[in-house]
This record gives C-alpha cells, structure tokens and sequence, in this order.
C-alpha cells in the first residue's frame, strides 16, 4: 500500500480517516449504543417511503442540469415565501448531491488559491477540506460556552479575521455541533462584515427544520440575500441522509457559478431521488410534517437531557440541530478522545470527541467536551443514558 502513496496529490497529504469511521468501528466491535455519528436509526415516515417507491418506476434517465424542474420549483417556493421574494427555479436554485455536493461546488465556484475563508468551531468537517481542495486557506474562529452554556460568537474576534484576502465565511445555522441557533443580531453582524469585505456568506441550514427556537436563514435578513449562498438538503428533515439530494439557493450570478462547477462533478443528481424529493417536499408543506418533527426531535433532546442529569456530564442544552454537547471536566480524564475511546469498551456507549472539529491550534479548547447524537430510537437514547450512569464509579482515563 505504501509504495501508492507517492502519488497522491498534496492537496489531500493532510487528510486522515474521518473520526465517524472510528468511532463507527468501534461502536460495532463492542457492541455499545452509537451515539456518534449524525444518522437517525429509526425509519423515516411512511409518505417518504412511498414517495420512493412512486418514483423508482417512473424517472430513469439524466435530469436537467439545474435540476429536476419539479424539485427546483418546490425548493423556489418554499425559499421564496420564506425571504418574501420571487425566486426563479431555474436561475435561482441548483439541485446537488447533498449538502456536501452543494458545500464542494460552491467553494470550487468562488475561492481561487490564496483566498482566505472563515470558518467558525467547531467546524462540520467537510469545511476545511472542501477550502484545502479549492487551494483556499482556513482561517478559525472559535465559538465559545459560556457559564450558561450558551455558545458565543465573539464579533470582536470574527471582525479581526476579516481582511482584504477574505472571500468567504462559512456559517452553520442551527450548528452542527454545538446546536447554536445565531440570532438576528449576530446574523446582521456577520451580512455587514461580509459587506465590508466584500465577501460571500455560504450559509449551511441542514438543521433548518430541527430548530427548537425560530430559525433564521441569513438570507432573509436586510443585506443577507445579495451576499449568499444558502444551502440545505432533504436528508436530514426527512430522516433519509442516504438520499443525498441537496440544493443550493442564492442570486443568479452566484448560482450561475455553482452550477458551472456543479456540471463537472456529478453533472446531474439521482433522478429517481430528485423525483421522491420534490414529492416530499410538497407534501411536506401540506402536512405539518415540520411542526411534527420538531416536537419528535425536542422529545428526544429532552430524554437525553434528562438521562445525562443522572450523570456527572453536564449537557449544553442545544437550540437546534441533533446534538448534544456535554462538559465532562468533573470526570479525570487525560482528554476527549481518550474519553470517546474508553467509553463503547467501559460503559456501552459510543460518543465523538469534539477536538476534531477543531483545528490544530484551539483543539485543547474541546478536551473537556463529548457530542452525543440524539437522532436515535428513544429505546437507545434511554439504555444510553442507563449506561452513561456507570461514569460514576471512579470512572478515568
Ligand atoms: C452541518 C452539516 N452540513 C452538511 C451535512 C451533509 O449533508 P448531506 O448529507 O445532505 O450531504 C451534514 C451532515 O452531517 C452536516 O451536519
């Protein structure tokens, strides 16, 4: 194997295995409650599955390049009397594979090597390589707890990393992971530095419908939509991130750009799939499936966080997203990733350690920090919590 790695390009020299690998193996091998990686493990509602089945038999060859126009028309709609403008399918959306194929076009569309784009921790791990593999450089902002648990952004800091090179800032709203909601101040903050700076705002909103405070999207804000790229998909809605159906959603120059980058990396997305998406969008629309979710996601917030009450971590309660962060400074442990390794063999439970979604320099700012996933069956958010009770008894590390 070693002798192939002389040919691996330098753009990937820094890339390791993602940490949801490891952890995956690992909750495997001893068989613990995995906690780790962000996939529900439950089934998704029946009208998805139908939608599916509906579409398998109907859609077989390439979709437009922009995308499939039933898709299009619904993420147009829904974008449209969410900002109170009339966007246009075509000219205004671009249908991707995923977040993750919306997230990578987008950075290879605008950075050029040298440009320097934010990126706030932690970090959803795609953000750093997608801006190595354009030859764009990270610059990091940390988000920090407070006392309350209430995940600041420090605008003195984030205006510091503004500069003539910076083209971009990444924003995550509700945040994966620290389940951050930003408000409409910190969204304002944030359109008037990209003003200043004449820089684009790639705001990520896959969590836009697992909001347990109202969500925001920066583009509705005054300044925000002439400044952005908002991007989302249907995995985690409609719990089907196997799917892989995304969209991105801005002004049409900006989006004339993804789509021209887009066009080189899948050229189009899984017709069949586009189909069962825009299916269940508008069905979605008409069957108050988003108010049903969020009542299904703060029910199980609410489990974990009253199971992680009997343990001696303390749970940073998240506005959004299916996450939470717990503080474990009361446990002796040499760090999070020693406590994520110990925690599946000791205790039952697989968790990720947080460090890596830092870079190098603040990752000691999470050693003290676990991520638990609460996207799970409330059988295993219940044994989990059972389990995490064993921490305990002179638990270290
Ligand atoms: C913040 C964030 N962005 C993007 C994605 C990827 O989304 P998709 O599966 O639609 O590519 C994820 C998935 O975990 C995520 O948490």
């Amino acid at each position: 194997m070693s002798t192939h790695r002389q040919f691996n390009s330098k753009r990937i020299a820094s890339f390791g295995e993602t940490v949801f690998a490891k952890y995956t193996r690992l909750a495997q091998e001893h068989k613990a409650i995995n906690l780790g990686q962000g996939f529900p493990d439950f089934e998704p509602p029946a009208f998805v599955l139908e939608a599916l089945r509906a579409a398998s038999t109907t859609f077989q060859q390439y979709a437009p390049l922009p995308g499939l126009p039933a898709l299009s028309e619904v993420v147009a709609k829904t974008m449209s009397a969410r900002l109170g403008l009339g966007l246009k399918p075509e000219e205004n959306v671009q249908i991707t594979v995923g977040a993750t194929e919306a997230l990578f076009a987008t950075m290879q569309a605008l950075i050029d090597p040298g440009d320097e784009v934010i990126l706030l921790e932690p970090f959803y791990d795609a953000y750093p390589a997608d801006v190595l593999m354009a030859g764009g450089v990270p610059k990091y902002v940390p988000l920090l707890p407070d006392v309350t648990g209430r995940w600041i952004l420090d605008l003195a800091e984030l205006t510091a990393a503004f500069n003539a090179k910076t083209k971009a800032i990444i924003l995550n709203t509700p945040h994966n992971p620290s389940g951050k909601v930003f408000s409409s101040d910190e969204l304002d903050a944030i359109i008037r530095l990209a003003h200043k700076h004449n820089a684009i705002i790639i705001s990520d909103e896959v969590y836009e419908h697992i909001s347990f405070v109202p969500h925001l999207s920066v583009a509705q804000r005054p300044g925000g939509w002439e400044r952005s790229i908002t991007i989302s998909s249907i995995g985690k809605t409609f719990s089907v991130t196997g799917w892989k159906v995304g969209w991105a959603v801005g002004p049409k120059e900006l989006i004339r750009a993804v789509r021209l980058a887009h066009q080189w990396i899948p050229f189009v997305v899984a017709t069949p799939l586009q189909e069962a998406s825009a299916s269940v969008l508008t069905q979605a629309a008409k069957n108050d499936y988003y108010a049903k979710l969020r009542r299904l996601y703060q029910g199980k917030r609410d489990t974990l966080l009253a199971a992680l009450k009997q343990t001696p971590l303390k749970a940073l309660v998240p506005q959004g997203g299916y996450f939470v962060i717990a503080d474990s400074s009361a446990l002796d442990l040499k760090g999070d990733v020693a406590l994520c390794e110990a925690l599946p063999v000791q205790v039952g439970v697989t968790a990720i350690p947080p460090s890596a979604f830092y870079s190098k320099d603040h990752r000691h700012l999470a050693k003290h920090l676990l991520r638990l996933a609460f996207c799970k069956s409330d059988e295993a958010l219940q044994e989990a919590g059972q389990r995490l009770q064993n921490l305990r008894e002179g638990f270290k590390t």
